[in-house]
């Protein structure tokens, strides 16, 4: 049985992919190019390219591949952008699930791992942040993925579909062998930008707001590899294939780091200096987001093994230093 991956070209899904064929599963994906890079798809893994909203790729996909469970990150993900354009948002997110969930539901396909967001849970009342913390998000990003999240438990009770929600915190780093990382167009996380200013492509790096009620005034993070993000996608993928009810957690690493600690690490780890240029708050921006991944750990055994905060930059580094254009001389 094959396992599906929708929007595997991209940076989180092509990570999942390289885990999945290290494994040995069939791995099958579907992506529609426009975000993603075909040359991030590992070479044994089967490619169809194309959008989830087109039925009649979906059911060639379906027919002529044997696939037990879907996993799901066919998405735009752009915060502000999101506010600009919600609709773009409805149409790919909300719509784009939809279309997905039809088809797997009409080849008796009933196993989905989705990936959410941080963004679902708004302006945090909490630190840390546990999955039964209120959801109020306060952008269209944010509430496409919870009406998905939703959409997901009323078919679960009415379809039987079995669903894990895996709520990301800052995903960052690039696999181990410096062959896949981050390409965005256009980039706007933190450490991509940091990295790509300390290679000279940007004379400095905007720093958002340094007046946050955190120690040193700016924004606190949770970041999480990608790797590790990955195996928490294949436990969870596990859990759902052994007949488990669905499921929801958080994937962060637990720690907070602040944006001058990332750049202060980056320096170290670059050997090279990061001019910053102080601008204003960004908007949207909560002070401190800081996941609380207890409940994955206990439940599934989630143990994430590149935790330290110089490893996941260092493997970003790795991964820029190797290909500054990303996939274009991939
Ligand atoms: N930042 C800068 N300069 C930059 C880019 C970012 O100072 O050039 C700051 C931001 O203001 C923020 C921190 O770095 O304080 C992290 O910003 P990112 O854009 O890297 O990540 P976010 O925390 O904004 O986004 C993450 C996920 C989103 C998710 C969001 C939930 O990437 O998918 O958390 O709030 F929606």
């Amino acid at each position: 049985m094959a396992i599906l991956i929708c929007g595997g070209a991209g940076y989180v899904g092509s990570h999942m992919v390289a885990e999945l064929l290290e494994q040995g599963h069939e791995t099958v994906v579907v992506d529609n190019l426009e975000k993603g890079h075909k040359a991030a798809v590992g070479k044994e893994a089967r490619f169809y390219q194309g959008d989830l909203r087109d039925s009649l790729l979906m059911d060639k996909v379906f027919t002529e591949n044997k696939i037990s469970s879907v996993v799901n990150y066919a998405a735009y993900s752009l915060v502000g952008e999101s506010v600009s354009e919600p609709m773009k948002y409805y149409e790919n997110n909300v719509v784009g699930a939809l279309s997905l969930l039809k088809s797997m539901l009409k080849h008796d396909v009933r196993n989905i791992v989705f990936s959410s967001t941080a963004a679902v849970y708004g302006e945090p009342s909490a630190i840390p942040i546990t999955e039964d913390s209120p959801t109020l998000p306060v952008n269209p990003y944010g509430e496409t993925k919870l009406t998905v999240e939703k959409i997901l438990k009323w078919y679960e009770q009415t379809y039987n579909l079995s669903y894990a929600t895996l709520r990301y915190f800052n995903v960052a780093g690039a696999h181990c062998s410096g062959e896949i990382g981050e390409d965005h167009t256009p980039e706007t996380h933190l450490i991509p930008i940091i990295l790509q200013t300390a290679m000279g492509k940007f004379s400095s790096l905007p720093l958002y707001g340094n007046d946050y009620d955190t120690p040193d005034g700016t924004c606190i993070r949770d970041y999480i590899h990608v790797t590790d993000l990955a195996d928490a996608h294949i436990l969870a993928l596990k859990k759902l294939e052994s007949g488990s009810p669905s499921l929801t957690y958080n994937l962060g690493s637990g720690n907070g780091f602040s944006n001058k600690e990332i750049i202060d690490t980056a320096c170290h780890v670059t050997g090279r200096k990061i001019p910053i240029e102080q601008k204003g708050r960004r908007s949207g921006d909560p002070a401190v987001l800081i996941a609380s991944s207890e409940k994955i750990k206990q439940e599934l055994g989630w143990n994430p093994v590149r935790t330290d905060l110089e490893t996941i930059i260092d493997s970003a580094w790795q991964w820029h230093s190797k290909y500054p254009e990303g996939f274009k001389n991939a």
